[in-house]
């Protein structure tokens, strides 16, 4: 299955990608994780990424292609991959189906979690990812047990700096401005997969695993 999983800003991408791994044992591709992963590591990379994403805009498009054309070439991508947050606009969407047309390997599904403006507010303000094992909870829906302390491993927890109220705000315009147009891009090559993202993590899950096994 090769699976691109399409959502606004905190729609639940992440979290449903997280169990999607450990059912169909292919392997997550965030490119947010990617560069969250070059900024704490201060590569030149990362720190050409961190204004950017503190303000809520995309990162160009030459640097994230690199990316996920370095790690589609990896070994554990042969029996399919989950892309979570790329593409981001129909430049990498494009470069994306180019991409794999030399791979002879096009994506197979594309699925659309939908959820509604409010919600993504509270889902993002209330975010926090542990700094150890990157475990992610919410103040307000799963919290930790004990405050700031992950449950998993004890790490502490942290607010990712792109979850401030006026960031958020931001991104959503720049989902709807850039990202949101991707629904329609999926539909006419007739693979979307439109999932409404509201009810627990474990209903939506289930209406996402029926909708890639065709039920
Ligand atoms: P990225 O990391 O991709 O962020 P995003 O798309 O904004 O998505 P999020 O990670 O915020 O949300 P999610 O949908 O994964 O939600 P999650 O599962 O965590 O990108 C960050 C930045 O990097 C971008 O702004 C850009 O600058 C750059 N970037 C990344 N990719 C790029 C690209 N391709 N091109 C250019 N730039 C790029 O859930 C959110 C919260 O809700 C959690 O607390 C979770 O516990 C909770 N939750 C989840 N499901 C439920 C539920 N059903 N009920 C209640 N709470 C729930």
């Amino acid at each position: 299955m090769r699976l691109v999983l399409l959502g606004a800003p905190g729609a639940g991408k992440g979290t449903q990608a997280k169990k999607l791994i450990e059912k169909y044992s292919i392997p997550q591709i965030s490119t947010g994780d990617i560069l969250r992963k070059a900024v704490a590591d201060g590569t030149p990379l990362g720190k050409e990424a961190k204004a950017v994403m503190d303000r809520g805009e995309l990162v160009p498009d030459s640097i994230v292609l690199g990316l996920v054309r370095e790690r589609l070439k990896r070994d554990d991508c042969r029996n399919g991959y989950i892309l979570d947050g790329f593409p981001r606009n129909t430049a990498q969407a494009e470069a994306l189906d180019k991409m794999l047309s030399t791979m002879a390997a096009a994506l197979t599904v594309a699925v659309s979690i939908d959820v509604d403006k409010n919600d993504l507010m509270k889902r993002m303000t209330g975010r926090r990812t542990c700094k150890s094992c990157q475990q992610v909870y919410n103040i307000y829906f799963s919290p930790p047990k004990k405050e700031g302390v992950c449950d998993k491993c004890g790490g502490a927890l942290f607010q990712r700096d792109d979850d401030k109220e006026e960031t958020i705000r931001k991104r959503l315009d720049v989902y709807e401005a850039q990202t949101a147009p991707l629904i329609d891009y999926y539909r006419r090559k007739g693979i979307l997969k439109s999932i409404p993202g509201t009810g627990s993590i474990e209903e939506i899950f289930k209406k996402v695993c029926n909708a890639l096994e065709g039920k």
